[in-house]
């Protein structure tokens, strides 16, 4: 059987043509279709099944399925809440159990007015509750790590949290304990969650369950801009957005590029924006007037001294660079240098043979790698943490992964 062989099927009368084995939910998308989810994150690993948003009837067996576990096959016929009463009516019973226990805090909630919960309860939940009982409550919030909070009733042990902590980061360190009605997420050992991508869980948390403690009443959703900008503190250069209010950054989140993050992030990255506002921050040029003394000049008296000294160099220009700059930014200071001061330090990408394109690859192709090898004594999370994430990726596939410093791997990698 060919991994790209077509199939047809029909959900809700739409007829779609998908490589067979393509996930339900993505082949409801192909025909226009949504079935909503919770737990279901395909960036996790396999589907796990523990929410049951997704229901729909397929054609042919009795009991109505959860969408996302299912693939594509041959003549599938498949109805969802939208053209199913039998699946709108599951889905309603779904909704009405998640809230079971659930608070309706939405007005005092972080994630109020961005939270799938809230938006699919309007949809295809109940209008009014019949939960008539005090629901279940516990101390909040409870601080696991100085960034994120958590709100453990608002919990629906959707688990995406704790794979991501097993199956991506691989820190081990968030997991779900006790059983039935009684599981709830919390730290390994009671540990406070301390790794490199902790923060992720956050923006994967369906619910106002984890959030993050400096965003934490600090904007609702109609009050913000979120502006989608590149990550400049390492080299990595992950796409983000940054959430403003009044013109300050608050947060910043993911906006996944399939070939450089896939949609996350390091905790640097997410949470040290603050330094935009540091009171120490240099914001204006400064010169150095005596041996270890500074005065200010304005911005054009500063570019005009700079472009003096540097056109006075006569091209003698040694450049070096931090490797926190973007490649838009190198390639521009590489430009300036050497078209504008004729130094000639700087190789720009038109001046390299076109016999390298071979080997230009994306960081996502570190993942499909068979084999890694990782180079220099600094370990990979300090030096461009997502690619951290690539190795493992990697290591899980299959790959080997050769440290080139005395460290092995797993010290290299599991050493946070
Ligand atoms: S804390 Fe959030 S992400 Fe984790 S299981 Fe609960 S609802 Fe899901
Ligand atoms: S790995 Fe971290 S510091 Fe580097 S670009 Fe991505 S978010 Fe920014
Ligand atoms: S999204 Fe399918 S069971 Fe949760």
């Amino acid at each position: 059987m060919s991994a790209l062989e077509l199939v047809t099927l029909k959900i809700d009368g739409v007829e779609v043509e998908v490589p067979r084995g393509t996930g339900l939910v993505e082949t409801a998308a192909v025909a226009g279709i949504e079935i909503p989810v919770f737990c279901y994150e395909p960036r996790l690993g396999p589907p796990v099944g523990a929410c049951r948003m997704c229901l729909v009837e397929v054609e042919g067996i009795p009991k109505l399925q959860a969408g996302c576990t299912l693939t594509a096959q041959p003549d599938m016929v498949v109805r969802t809440a939208a053209g199913s009463e039998k699946a709108a009516e599951g889905q309603n019973a779904t909704l009405e159990f998640i809230l079971v226990n659930h608070p309706l805090d939405c007005p005092v909630c972080d994630k109020g007015g961005e939270c799938p919960l809230q938006d699919l309860t309007f949809r295809w939940g109940p209008g009014q509750t019949r939960m008539t009982f005090p629901k279940r409550t516990f101390d909040k919030p409870i601080p696991i790590s100085p960034t994120i909070a958590l709100d453990r009733e608002r919990c629906i042990l959707c688990y995406r949290c704790t794979r991501f902590s097993e199956n991506v980061s691989e820190d081990g360190q968030l997991v779900a304990r006790n059983r039935g009605s009684m599981s709830l997420i919390t730290t390994f050992e009671d540990e406070p969650y301390r790794a490199p991508f902790s923060g992720n869980v956050i923006e994967l948390c369906p619910v106002g369950a984890l959030t993050s403690t400096q965003y934490r009443f600090e904007g609702r959703p109609w009050e913000i801009q979120n502006v989608p900008t590149v990550c400049g503190l390492c080299p990595v250069g992950c796409n983000i957005s940054a959430t403003t209010r009044e013109g300050k950054v608050r947060r910043i989140l993911s906006r996944n590029h399939p070939e450089v993050d896939q949609g996350w992030l390091c905790d640097k990255g997410r949470f040290a924006y603050p330094h935009l506002y540091a009171e120490d921050r240099i914001r204006e040029p400064l010169e150095r007037v005596r041996r270890r003394g500074f005065g200010e000049l304005s911005w054009n008296d500063a570019i005009d001294r700079a472009e003096e000294l540097l056109r006075g160099a006569g091209g003698r220009i040694v450049t070096a660079l931090s490797g926190s700059e973007t490649l838009e930014q190198a390639y521009a200071l590489g430009k300036l240098l050497r078209q504008g001061l004729g130094a000639h330090s700087a190789v720009l990408p038109e001046a390299t043979s076109d016999a390298l394109d071979a080997f230009r690859a994306p960081l996502s192709a570190i993942g499909r790698a068979e084999h890694v090898v990782v180079i220099g004594e600094d370990r990979v999370a300090d030096r461009a943490p997502i690619v951290e994430l690539w190795i493992r990726q990697a290591r899980r596939n299959g790959a080997r992964v050769v440290v080139q410093s005395e460290q092995n791997l797993d010290e290299e990698l599991e050493r946070q």
